[in-house]
């Protein structure tokens, strides 16, 4: 049988990836949480930097919890969209009295706490836990819109429905949390929003969008 999606894409991974990031690999919930806040909205170049600012600060999430409000305001400075940040500190201490300063180990928990959505919640259970929860964000879903040759908008509910479905369907249940970052950096390195590298790109053969001409049209948004 052919490879499929899910094969290529960890084929790639395997033998091609060099995204280098500090949060990958890493097991620590704590971390992998303070990375997916900070990359929540904002972009990846830039979140670096403050990533190993609040690890060098703060190494645990009980030094997170006990600090004074200021400092973390203050190191937070310059990524804007506080609430974030205010979000931050509520879950920590949430984590610490609530939890005993363990981490929520799955999903349905980990979605409880402020500031985590579905997404956040999806990559934090993979990546820490091994919990098969496919992450979709603007970028998987150019990726799969792209492949599968979708025309339904990202940004309407049935498209929400369906590109999470997909998703799921698609994601490496063994091992959730390699394949979920594997997605992203495909669709950072590769399936990229501008200028798209379909020249090198390992799953052209079977990319519906390369096929017909239309990977500059996808993904579709409704409101843009
Ligand atoms: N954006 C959100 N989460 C990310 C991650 N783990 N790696 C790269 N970009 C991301």
């Amino acid at each position: 049988m052919k490879p499929t999606f899910t094969e290529k894409l960890l084929e790639w991974n395997n033998a091609q990836n060099t995204r280098s990031m500090p949060w990958k690999g890493e097991k620590d919930p704590y971390k992998i949480w303070l990375s997916e806040i900070i990359l929540q909205q904002t972009r990846v170049e830039q979140g670096l930097a403050y990533y190993e600012k609040f690890i060098a600060a703060f190494p645990t999430i009980q030094q997170l919890a006990k600090a004074p409000e200021k400092k973390v305001f203050k190191l937070w400075e310059g990524l804007g969209y506080y609430t974030r940040c205010r979000n931050l500190i509520a879950t920590a201490q949430i984590v610490v009295k609530d939890h005993k300063g363990k981490f929520p180990r799955t999903y349905d928990q980990i979605k409880e706490l402020k500031g985590i959505g579905p997404y956040t919640a999806a990559a934090i259970a993979s990546f820490a836990f091994n919990e098969p929860r496919a992450v979709v964000d603007g970028n998987v879903q150019r990726v799969m819109a792209r492949y599968f040759g979708i025309s339904t908008p990202i940004d309407t509910t049935s498209g929400k429905k369906l590109y999470q479905e997909l998703a799921t369907a698609l994601l490496d249940t063994e091992q959730p949390g390699i394949y979920n970052q594997a997605i992203m950096d495909f669709g950072a390195v590769i399936c990229k929003p501008q200028n798209p590298l379909c020249s090198v790109c390992p799953q052209q053969a079977d990319c519906e969008a390369f096929k017909h001409d239309l990977v500059k049209q996808l993904p579709v948004k409704e409101k843009s």
